[in-house]
């Protein structure tokens, strides 16, 4: 699909967003896109409970949050829940989250330490690999001292996974990260390493009746996504 110079590349995406994901891998491993954000609000909240985080504290930001799905399945839970994107098309507005249109790709609109989590979900595959560390600064810059960067990736370690990337045509310029490169990045921008959880590695109908499993795995480099989370010095 052709997407002129000067406008996002996901404006060109919008309208058939879903349609555009439909992979017959996809749908045999869950019945529609409300598993993949639901599972990573799981992943969320795991996160939290293990590391003694108070959710009605956090404010949070997702970055390049698309049409914010995720942030829908936490807003209740979260103290605030902010997304922002520099595709219009893409943003829906909200009565719970507060949407943001980020009108520059490499500039977050908002001021220093203004979040305790700021997350980025299959965001960075789209940034182009010599502007990945500008963007990873400017995540860090909006968080507030003590705060997580949260990004979430496609694993190119999963065989699945790359077949499903390259054949989607909104992943037609994505080139993949891996984990070990998310957290250069976060350390490059000063922050430091807490952990990586790979998950997605069960179809919704086992996830559903085994969900403890892909918590024992996590450790397994091997799952269709995984988390990497760094913590910004509270000094
Ligand atoms: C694959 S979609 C993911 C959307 C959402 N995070 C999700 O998981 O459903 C990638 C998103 O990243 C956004 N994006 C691309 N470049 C970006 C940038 N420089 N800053 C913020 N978002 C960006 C796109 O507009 C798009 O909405």
């Amino acid at each position: 699909m052709s997407v002129p110079k000067n406008q996002p590349e996901f404006d060109a995406y919008a309208k058939n967003y879903e349609e555009l994901l439909d992979d017959p891998i996809r749908n045999v491993f869950a019945g529609g896109s409300d598993f993949f954000h639901r599972r990573k609000w799981d992943l969320l909240e795991e996160f939290a409970r293990r590391h003694k985080i108070a959710l009605d504290g956090v404010r949070w930001l997702d970055v390049g949050c698309g049409k914010g799905e995720l942030l829908h399945f936490g807003c209740r839970r979260v103290k605030s829940a902010t997304g922002c994107d520099p595709s219009r098309e893409m943003l829906i507005e909200s009565a719970e989250v507060s949407i943001v249109h980020q009108e520059n790709p490499g500039k977050l609109p908002f001021a220093d330490a203004s979040f305790d989590w700021v997350s980025a979900v299959c965001v960075y595959h789209h940034i182009p690999v010599e502007a990945r560390a500008s963007f990873c600064r400017e995540a860090a810059r909006v968080l507030k001292p003590g705060g997580y960067c949260i990004i979430i990736e496609h694993n190119p370690w999963n065989p699945a996974t790359r077949l499903i990337v390259s054949r989607t045509p909104v992943d037609q310029d994505a080139i993949l990260l891996g984990a070990a490169e998310s957290v250069s990045l976060q350390q490059q921008s000063g922050l430091e390493k807490v952990e990586v959880r790979y998950f997605l590695f069960f179809p919704e109908s086992i996830y559903n009746k085994i969900p403890g499993w892909e918590e024992w795995m996590s450790a397994i480099p091997l799952g269709g996504q995984y988390m990497a989370v760094s913590r910004k010095s509270s000094a």
